[in-house]
């Protein structure tokens, strides 16, 4: 895509996520959070990705989060011996809820505002990239995504990217008929996303809009790979990683992969 056009989606996809951080920097579950990082071995990191990390071994590593939003799941990874190290966010407003999390947590990491496409010179190199739910949907160019993921990564630092699977894309759970294939797998239009975006897939607020892009999983593995990563591990795994509409598709006799892991490594 032409760098206008990604700084274009990007500049709005970032006033849509700062719309939507009032609506989790607030109220009993944000409390509950601010109170749960401050408790030793603090984590919000799933089973799933937990056992991810703790077979790769992930201690002493240096970890950058691309994407980390409040930073809840760069925080965690102290629990697993790694280092939170920098957590990279074009949402200011969620940053701002991660420094409060990281005060509450007594770690240090850099918080960096930045667009990813865009990232100041000199950060330095990281052992452990993660990337997470959420997250490469909002790239509208997945090959220099992986670029520049790769341009962060220490020799033989390890990627890891537990995301949400992009055959669901296809599905829309709120329609009248959840369980057809509604939209193309291979949709090239980017998915115009109206409202402040929320965890749980609430819309509210009007006049935002930003760009939602759905990425074949041959596409995101080839992007790795070009990038010039060694692929490890993809593993595609049958429960949701997603917001709770996505809950009909689990649990089923006959089960879509609702989400997965992708492990990579730098030479
Ligand atoms: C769905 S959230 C990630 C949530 C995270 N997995 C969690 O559970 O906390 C996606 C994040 O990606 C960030 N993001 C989207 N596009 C970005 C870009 N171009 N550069 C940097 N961050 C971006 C958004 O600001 C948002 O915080």
């Amino acid at each position: 895509m032409p760098e206008p056009e990604i700084f274009t989606v990007t500049a709005a996809n970032k006033a849509a996520w700062d719309a939507s951080a009032p609506f989790h920097g607030a109220g009993p579950d944000w409390d509950r959070l601010v109170e749960e990082a401050s408790r030793p071995g603090f984590s919000v990191l799933d089973t799933c990705l937990t056992e991810t990390l703790r077979d790769i071994g992930i201690a002493g590593r240096r970890a950058v989060q691309v994407g980390c939003n409040n930073a809840r799941e760069l925080l965690s990874l102290a629990a697993l011996g790694a280092e939170p190290a920098m957590g990279i966010d074009q949402s200011g407003a969620f940053l701002a809820q991660g420094k409060r999390l990281a005060e509450a947590a007594g770690l240090q990491p850099t918080l960096l505002e930045a667009d990813i496409y865009a990232l100041p010179e000199g950060l330095g190199k990281f052992d452990l990239v993660l990337i997470t739910i959420g997250v490469l949907n909002w790239m509208p160019d997945l090959r220099r995504f992986f670029d520049i993921v790769a341009g962060l990564m220490a020799p033989d630092a390890v990627l890891v990217i537990y995301e949400t699977h992009p055959i669901l894309e296809v599905f829309d759970p709120a329609g009248d008929r959840p369980h057809e294939p509604v939209f193309s797998y291979f949709e090239k239009t980017p998915v115009k996303v109206e409202g402040a975006l929320t965890y749980d897939g609430s819309r509210q607020g009007v006049g935002i809009v930003s760009y939602w892009f759905i990425h074949p999983l041959g596409e995101i593995v080839t992007a790795c790979v070009q990038a010039g990563l060694r692929l490890g591990a993809l593993v595609e795994h049958a429960h949701s990683n997603r917001e709770v509409d996505y809950d009909i598709y689990e649990d089923r006799p006959a089960q879509l992969p609702m989400s997965y892991t992708l492990v990579a490594r730098s030479d």
